[in-house]
């Protein structure tokens, strides 16, 4: 029997046009930041309705930016969902002030509004969402609630790139919006990242704050008034970006169509929670395939589940997310268990399984099946 090839929960999709465009950068002599970083904002900021957009050299960079650019700092409280990467209490912590943690949707995986609102307080400056794949936060409602408290909303959208809120292009509304294109993005730069922002003078803050603080006088010299980081993406990286732009709709379009074989070939008697079920025309894109696990009746643990998934069935899988406030540093925070059951439970339960835009079909049905398999194996 042929044995089949390993299949990684993830894999960049870069095609050959690309990878020469990059041969041309390298070439050319100017492989930092430079025109191409100008035309991948120019092409983002139209996705983006005329918003202007800085490329940096991840989302975390775009966070922590966007996070100085709100002027937050020590004595400051800022608002996310306990069941995010780690970058968003990470850059919170980093700029002085302190994350204020609230739970989840167990299906969607998006902030709790209603807890978001209760947990405001005067302190509180920002609110900062993630938005989950196959379903966003709704934007209207939680606009309200920071216009409401005069707070600020970052939105993360490393997630969600291409995501459409009823029929508006996430980022080309709202307030600051940040985009990841990390190799396991929907659309990837290497490393890299973005920031939407509001108008011409924030923008000239970030171009600021993403290079060393550096502002140019009239005479020829520099300046430098703000202690900036040095967060800009090279020419190399963007030049991948706009090659992924002009696939933008094809990579959507196949994400979309395998998870929607994942929910035709899903088994049943698995009895897994699934994410949502992509309706038609919701504008939600797909990044992630991420289940939970049904452990009450599992005689294996998940990491056991994942042993198997791996060595004997060839796949990948991966675990999105940690609950954040169960980290060392969240604990630090007053995190405690069983204070956000269902964001603890997806912490537990969750496996993000193979899916990206190069996957066959019977790469999904493949995975379906080794996870009945599995399981199958281990039912209590
Ligand atoms: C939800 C979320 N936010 C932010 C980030 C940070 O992205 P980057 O690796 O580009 O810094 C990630 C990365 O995995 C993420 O999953």
């Amino acid at each position: 029997m042929a044995v089949e090839p390993f299949l990684p929960f993830s894999r960049p999709s870069i095609d050959a046009a690309t990878i020469e465009g990059v041969g041309d950068v390298l070439r050319s002599g100017w492989i930092t930041s430079g025109p191409w970083v100008q035309t991948f904002e120019l092409r983002l900021a139209e996705l983006c309705g005329g918003r202007p957009v800085r490329a940096v050299s991840s989302a975390t960079a775009a966070v922590e930016i966007a996070l100085a650019l709100a002027g937050i700092g020590p004595g400051d409280e800022v608002i996310t969902s306990a069941q995010t990467f780690f970058t968003v209490s990470n850059m919170i912590a980093r700029a002085g002030a302190t994350p204020v943690f609230v739970d989840c949707d167990l299906v969607t995986r998006n902030i709790d509004l209603r807890a978001v609102e209760a947990a405001v307080t005067p302190r509180t400056r920002a609110i900062v969402p993630t938005h989950w794949p196959g379903s966003a936060t709704d934007m209207d409602a939680l606009l309200a609630i920071a216009r409401r408290h005069g707070v600020r909303v970052i939105e993360d959208a490393a997630l969600s790139f291409g995501t459409r809120f009823r029929g508006r292009f996430g980022g080309s509304f709202g307030d600051v919006t940040t985009f990841s294109f990390h190799p396991n993005k929907t659309l990837t730069t290497i490393e890299g990242g973005a920031i939407v922002l509001n108008d011409g003078a924030e923008a000239t803050r970030v171009d600021a704050l993403r290079f060393h603080g550096i502002e140019r006088l009239g005479d020829g010299t520099r300046d430098v008034a703000i202690p900036g980081g040095k967060f800009n993406l090279p020419d190399v990286n963007a030049r991948i970006g706009v090659g992924q732009l002009e696939r933008l709709d094809a990579i959507l379009a196949r994400r979309r169509s395998l998870v929607e074989r994942y929910f035709m070939r899903w088994p049943e008697e698995a009895d897994c929670l699934l994410p949502p079920r992509p309706a038609p025309d919701d504008g939600c894109t797909w990044n992630m395939f991420c289940v939970l696990l049904p452990l009450e009746w599992m005689t294996i643990t998940r990491a056991a589940f994942r042993d198997a998934m791996q060595q004997r069935e060839g796949i990948g899988t991966g675990i999105s997310y940690e609950a954040l406030h169960l980290t060392t540093l969240g604990r630090r925070h007053g995190g405690r268990e069983g204070q956000f059951p269902n964001a603890e439970r997806i912490a537990r339960e969750t496996v993000t399984l193979p899916l990206f835009p190069d996957m066959l079909d019977d790469d999904v049905d493949r995975v379906c099946d080794a996870v009945r398999r599995v399981l199958a194996e281990c039912r209590r």
